[in-house]
């Protein structure tokens, strides 16, 4: 009898988590960060590639600059109270300490401004140091506000 009712919970257990993994996080607010964060990932990983790996594409490195601007221009209302509850990483500090999310932000925008301004000419090594740069107040954040 306890064997069957083992097996009983371990078959729920298992029907439980096959519909979470198949359930799609619905919270509006965490879907659109999530997607425009990896927008601006994708222009830095295209970036890289032309930058360190050779990708003969130059003429792009304005375009994904821009790309990660944008992204910053668009995120919205990216962290409205209730958006705390889903499959989110961002730690409760985001909604806790609002001026040092501000002051982060606001540090990557200068950096993507001045990625932009960097792709506007020839010098790959400014563009280098400011993709960089770029690179680290991502993380900056990431550290601060991001779950591992
Ligand atoms: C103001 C803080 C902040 C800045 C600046 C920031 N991020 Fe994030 N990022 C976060 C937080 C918080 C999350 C977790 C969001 C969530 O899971 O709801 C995140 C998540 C992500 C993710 C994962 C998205 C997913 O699908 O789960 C990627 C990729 C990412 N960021 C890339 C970047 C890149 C690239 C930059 C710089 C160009 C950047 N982020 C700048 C705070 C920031």
């Amino acid at each position: 009898m306890k064997k069957i009712i083992l097996a009983l919970a371990v078959a729920s257990v298992t029907a439980v988590s096959a519909l979470s993994a198949l359930a799609e996080e619905s919270n509006p607010a965490i879907v659109h960060r999530q997607g425009i964060y990896k927008t601006m990932a994708g222009h830095m990983t295209a970036m890289k590639s032309i930058l360190f790996l050779g990708f003969e594409a130059p003429a792009d490195l304005a375009f994904h600059a821009q790309g990660i601007l944008d992204g910053f221009g668009h995120m919205g209302n990216a962290y409205p109270p209730g958006s705390d509850k889903g499959e989110t990483k961002a730690k409760p500090e985001i909604w806790t300490q609002p001026d040092k999310v501000k002051q982060r932000a606001m540090d990557a925008v200068g950096a993507a401004k001045a990625l932009v301004a960097a792709t506007a000419g020839t010098d790959k090594g400014a563009t280098i140091a400011a993709f960089k740069s770029m690179g680290e107040k991502c993380k900056a954040c990431h550290d601060d506000f991001r779950k591992e």
